[in-house]
């Protein structure tokens, strides 16, 4: 006879509370609301465009006026922020990104469109030069290295004409040192002072940016004197401790939000910098994550409803207090679906 047979019958029964949907609604422990969620999209010039993105099916690189309309949608369901990436015109790609100062280039543009016709739409811009670059870099590059001051100061000018031109909270996504300090300088001085900063904090040398850098064709050239890869700004995907080291230096700079990207395969940094600061945590499910479950469902192979909640859900449980999703729109339907 096996030795536990004989124990009485468990008086700690976990299953009760799994029993019916509103038991287990009443214990649930993390709940995803689309009022956490940003909605990425990429603007394109032109009027009433929308070229689809193949790697990353339901998105389209949209005119101003469609995103317009996409983010009229999305408020109609609850979400109210967005994040907006220009796909530059490949002539106005240059070694400077000088395009990315224009304060009438495509990106501010297509803010002043949308604050315009919808104020309430909350906006925030990409602070990094590698739509505007022609060697597809986030910052200047000489000599075959990416050059971290100069990169700064023109990021802090970037920051300040976006801010011109609507931008509610700037994002630098590009992993230079010390620019959140000099991003919230130039916006102090420029009067600036209620335009909020989220800062890539724990941005990896990921290779799940693979669709958006197809959306933006703004991968790293294949040139000579032109680093091939991003490893030495972002992130060694093997290090953890080092993302605590990146949050204290973004919270004493004044970054107001701090974000860990990607975020599937970096849930335990998520919980780390929930546990190293008071600042909201932001969590970006980039476009490989979205793009391999569209994939898979296309397939036939996963359920998208069921398995792109779970996945949203669990950087929400990791301490994700924001998350920036491709897939905001179908989960704020399904949320609709649910809460009626
Ligand atoms: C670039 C930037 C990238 C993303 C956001 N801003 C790509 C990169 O660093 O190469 C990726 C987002 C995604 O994959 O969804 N500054």
């Amino acid at each position: 006879m096996h030795p536990l047979a004989d124990l009485p019958r468990p008086w700690r029964r976990p299953r009760r509370l799994r029993k019916n949907a509103v038991i287990r609604g009443l214990v649930r422990e993390t709940r995803l609301t689309p009022d956490r969620l940003v909605l990425p999209l990429f603007v394109i010039g032109g009027e009433n465009v929308s070229q689809p993105i193949g790697s990353m099916p339901g998105h389209a690189r949209l005119s101003p006026d469609r995103v317009v309309a996409k983010c009229q949608e999305a408020l109609n369901l609850g979400v109210g922020a967005f994040a907006l990436f220009p796909a530059v015109a490949p002539e106005l790609k240059t070694a400077d990104a000088t395009e990315a100062v224009n304060p009438r280039n495509l990106l501010c543009r297509a803010v002043r469109t949308l604050k315009e016709a919808l104020p309430e739409a909350y906006v925030i811009t990409d602070i990094a030069l590698d739509p505007y670059s022609s060697m597809g870099h986030d910052g200047l590059v000489a000599d075959g290295v990416i050059v971290n001051d100069a990169t700064v100061d023109v990021l802090a000018e970037m920051a300040v004409v976006h801010a011109d031109a609507g931008a509610d909270m700037v994002a630098p996504s590009d992993m230079m040192d010390g620019r959140v300090a000099a991003i919230r300088t130039a916006l102090d001085e420029a009067g600036a002072t209620d335009v909020a900063i989220l800062s890539y904090t724990a941005k990896y040398a990921s290779g799940f940016y693979g669709p958006f850098r197809e959306a933006l064709d703004s991968a790293p050239v294949d040139s000579d004197g032109v680093p091939k890869d991003k490893k030495t700004y972002q992130m060694d995907p093997a290090n953890a401790r080092e993302a605590s080291v990146e949050a204290l230096l973004d919270e004493e700079e004044g970054a107001d939000v701090l974000m860990v990207k990607p975020a599937l395969p970096y849930l335990d940094v998520i919980r780390r910098l929930r546990m190293v600061t008071e600042l909201p945590v932001a969590a970006y499910h980039v476009s490989g994550e979205y793009a391999m479950l569209k994939a898979a469902a296309e397939k036939g192979w996963l359920d998208e409803r069921t398995c792109m909640t779970e996945a949203l859900v669990s950087i929400a449980r990791a301490g994700a207090d924001v998350i920036f999703t491709y897939a905001a729109l179908e989960y704020a339907r399904w949320w609709k679906d649910v809460v009626g």
